[in-house]
């Protein structure tokens, strides 16, 4: 059987960062409890010309750029935060980086899950034509509305990954566990800029479904745990991972945590979330990234993924390192390091503008980044290199 996975990976995330200390202080709150409680440090905010497509299109220009086009024929755009109830994001992403007519775009939606759902729908293209690349992309903004619990744990990023046969990174095993549940645990409805949900739900619903779709992956013949040497959690606040590793624990009975399987996984995998905030679809796969490029000697081990989107759909796969990790490195931190620190006042102005799609609007120039979102002309969004 072909080997089928993740060639590259690359990351990327917006213009601003929100300081949770700066937060804390604002809100009363101890920072303790976003820093210890939540395990977050900072989080991204958008620039007014930046959004889902100029941060999915900077990951995939990077990725681009070191494996080429060649056979790429479908570009995957999952997002929970699109920007149009009919036309994909990738679209627009495909026009900034002038891909060919002869690549097929569509977005795909679930929550936090739609990446994964990406990659597998990429994996059963390349397994019916080995010579055929994916790219998949997973971008969004975490809006939660001011003051409310969710706010700390906001956040904005990308990453686009390279699905082919003979993978340099990440060989996907074929086995993987499935758990779907219609809960009212978070959902944003098509006239709403921030997510509804219900905080104390979406925790217990997504242990459920961790527990539900480990003992799928068991049943389709999954690797045991103790073949599992590194776990990776979608990571709405890192604090999650170390509950969802709390739970695996409980319900397989075995030695996970402190010390045990998968611990240095949980503290490596924590590192580009902690400062990025949720990137929803991007979440688990910011955790893998920060894996293997702060991981020495990963090559040959197994990766178990778990990949829960709120409402819910959720996936436990798994995967082996390929050799091509050793080449990774921690660029990504210096992009965490670049970005302009806001006052409070400054990102609750950014959050409260929310531009509305029938007033032509050109946005401020700020972005660094080499995609901007340009305004909104006769009701159609603008974007252009910059
Ligand atoms: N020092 C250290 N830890 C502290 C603390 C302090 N001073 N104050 C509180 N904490 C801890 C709490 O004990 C709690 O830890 P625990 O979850 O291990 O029990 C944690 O900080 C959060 O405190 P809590 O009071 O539960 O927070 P909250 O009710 O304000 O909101 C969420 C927490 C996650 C519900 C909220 O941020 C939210 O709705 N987020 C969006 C939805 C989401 O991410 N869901 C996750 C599954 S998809």
């Amino acid at each position: 059987m072909t080997s089928i996975g993740i060639h590259d990976l690359e990351l990327a995330t917006a213009h601003h960062v929100l300081d949770l200390g700066v937060l804390a202080e604002y809100a009363g709150v101890d920072p303790a409890k976003y820093r210890i409680g939540l395990g977050q440090d900072e989080f991204s905010v958008p620039a007014a010309d930046e959004d889902i497509v100029t941060m999915g299109a900077t990951a995939a220009q990077a990725v681009l750029e070191r494996t080429g086009i060649e056979g790429v024929r479908t570009l995957l755009f999952a997002t929970e935060s699109g920007i149009d109830h009919s036309k994909a994001a990738g679209v627009y992403v495909h026009q900034l980086l002038g891909l060919p007519p002869q690549v097929r775009v569509a977005e795909i939606k679930q929550a936090c899950y739609g990446g994964t759902a990406a990659i597998q729908a990429a994996v059963g293209i390349v397994l019916r034509n080995p010579g055929e690349r994916v790219l998949v992309i997973a971008s969004d903004v975490a809006r939660y509305a001011l003051d409310s619990p969710g706010e700390p744990t906001q956040g904005a990023g990308a990453i686009a990954m390279i699905i082919g046969a003979d993978p340099a990174l990440l060989e996907i095993e074929p086995a993987s566990g499935l758990f779907t549940d219609d809960v009212d645990d978070f959902w944003r409805p098509n006239d709403s800029s921030t997510a509804i949900v219900d905080g104390a739900l979406s925790i217990k619903a997504y242990l459920d479904a961790m527990a539900g779709a480990w003992d799928d992956l068991a049943a389709h013949g999954g690797p045991a745990i103790t073949e599992i040497d590194r776990l990776v959690y979608h990571q709405p606040y890192t604090k999650m991972a170390r509950k969802a590793q709390a739970r695996l624990s409980t319900h397989l009975s075995a030695e996970l945590g402190e010390g045990g399987l998968g611990d240095s996984g949980l503290a490596e995998g924590a590192i580009y979330n902690r400062r990025i905030g949720n990137a929803y679809t991007a979440s688990v796969y910011a955790g893998l990234a920060a894996i293997l490029d702060h991981e020495q000697g990963l090559p040959g081990k197994r990766i178990g993924l778990f990949s829960y989107g709120s409402g819910s759909v959720s996936e436990f796969l798994t995967g082996v390192v390929q050799a091509g990790a050793a080449e990774r490195s921690d660029h990504f931190t210096s992009v965490l390091d670049a970005r302009v620190p806001l006052t409070v006042a400054e990102y609750r102005e950014l959050h409260a503008t929310v531009l509305p799609s029938n007033v032509d609007v050109e946005t401020a120039r700020v972005t660094q980044a080499p995609f901007r979102f340009a305004g909104i002309k006769g009701g159609a969004r603008r974007y252009e290199r910059r």
